[in-house]
């Protein structure tokens, strides 16, 4: 995969190229792929350790991250459908897992309205660790 961003996207997620490989030898970190047919347009991971344990402590919980649709792929609908399709994939992958967790910038209007439009909810709670800036805790219940 050689995915790109748009330079201004580039503080909001890494590329696979970049986010792909810290899934080697991590049992608790998972990569998934967001096909369009066969063609892999982008990507998300979910964290069962990670940053987030720094906030959130349920067991039952996994972290959504690393999300992203190519720049030549965007506005088509494919984040909107991966979001829709967290759900079932968690059930049948992570069982035991009642709860997604994730983290977006403040300044990303275009993400916060994909997350919240597929069911995520503010949990009105903010994230400082991050290097470019807070970010809303967001979390959809399974
Ligand atoms: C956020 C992102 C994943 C959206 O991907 P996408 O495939 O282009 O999104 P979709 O085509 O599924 O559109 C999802 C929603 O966002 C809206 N949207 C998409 N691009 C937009 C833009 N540039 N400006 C405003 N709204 C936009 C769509 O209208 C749609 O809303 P709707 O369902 O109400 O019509 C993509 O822009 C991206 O990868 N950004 C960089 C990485 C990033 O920010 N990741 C999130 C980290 S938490």
């Amino acid at each position: 995969m050689s995915h790109q961003l748009p330079e201004d996207q580039q503080r909001f997620a890494a590329p696979a190229a970049d986010s792909l490989p810290l899934s080697d030898g991590d049992p608790d970190r998972t990569s998934v792929a967001i096909l369009a047919g066969d063609e892999p347009v982008g990507m998300f991971a979910l964290d069962r350790g990670g940053y987030f344990r720094k906030f959130q402590d349920s067991p039952s919980a996994v972290l959504l991250r690393a999300f992203y649709v190519a720049s030549d792929h965007q506005g088509h609908g494919y984040a909107r459908a991966a979001v829709a399709a967290v759900p079932a994939f968690v059930r049948e992958h992570l069982p035991g897992v009642d709860r997604v967790v994730l983290t977006v910038n403040t300044r990303n209007p275009t993400a916060i309205h994909t997350y919240t439009s597929g069911g995520f909810t503010d949990t009105g709670k903010t994230y400082l660790g991050g290097t470019s800036g807070p970010q809303h805790i967001l979390e959809l219940t399974l």
